[in-house]
């Protein structure tokens, strides 16, 4: 898969891209992630990459010249276009999955004060990460690809992720680690039975108690 992201801020992703699974996902060629800046695909002689919105009201407004230019230098048949705005729909893990199957995604990055709405033509898919406003998309570009880039073959144990929160609409079980008594808090004695089909069943009662009471509307998904 091939991820370009086009931003204003490409320093605000480049270390996100270089620590963790993300940085091996890369090297070892499960993903290719470019970051593009906008502004390198102005064509004002400033590299002005904003101007005054028609009609007056809020700040600047992304202009469409850059980034339709950059869209449509690295588009293909191939390539599947999201824009980030708090408009979009709403993230969640089954749109993780979806888009796993895409071979070339490219993010536009919004902008904090908003962009020309001719911008929108662009874009396959309007994507939000949740009802609040960020300064710009930048976030939440990297909150998707990194939900796409743990689901890919080979990034992680595949088991891991048949496990997630939210795989099968259910909240993740409880794990512990040694030591079995931290300070009065113990483990559950079934996880330290060796018994595997009581270890399976308490850990789907703990997923059915955990949602139920943390999450009750993904029940009703089910
Ligand atoms: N840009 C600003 N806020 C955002 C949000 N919540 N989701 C996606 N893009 C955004």
């Amino acid at each position: 898969m091939k991820i370009d992201i086009l931003t204003l801020f490409p320093g605000m992703l480049e270390g996100f891209l270089k620590e963790s699974i993300i940085k091996r996902a890369i090297e070892k060629g499960h993903v290719q992630i470019e970051l593009h800046n906008i502004r390198d695909y102005s064509k004002d002689p400033h590299k002005k990459v904003d101007d005054y919105g028609f009609g007056g009201g809020k700040g600047m407004v992304l202009m469409p010249q850059p980034i339709f230019d950059a869209v449509e230098s690295l588009r293909t048949e191939d390539s599947f276009v999201i824009l980030m705005t708090p408009q979009g729909k709403t993230y969640n893990q089954k749109m993780a999955y979806d888009l796993t199957k895409k071979k070339h995604i490219i993010i536009i990055c919004g902008h904090y004060e908003g962009f020309d709405e001719r911008i929108r033509t662009l874009a396959d898919l309007e994507v939000s990460i949740g009802d609040y406003i960020l300064t710009g998309g930048e976030l939440a570009s990297l909150v998707i690809t990194d939900s796409i880039v743990r689901l890919l073959d080979g990034v992680i144990q595949e088991e891991s992720h048949i496990q997630d929160s939210f795989h099968d609409h259910l909240l993740d079980y409880p794990v512990y680690t040694k030591p079995v008594d931290f300070r009065g808090l113990k483990v559950p004695d079934v996880l330290l039975s060796g018994h595997h089909k009581n270890i399976d069943l308490w850990r789907k009662e703990q997923q059915l108690k955990r949602t139920r009471e943390r999450r009750p509307d993904l029940l009703e998904k089910r």
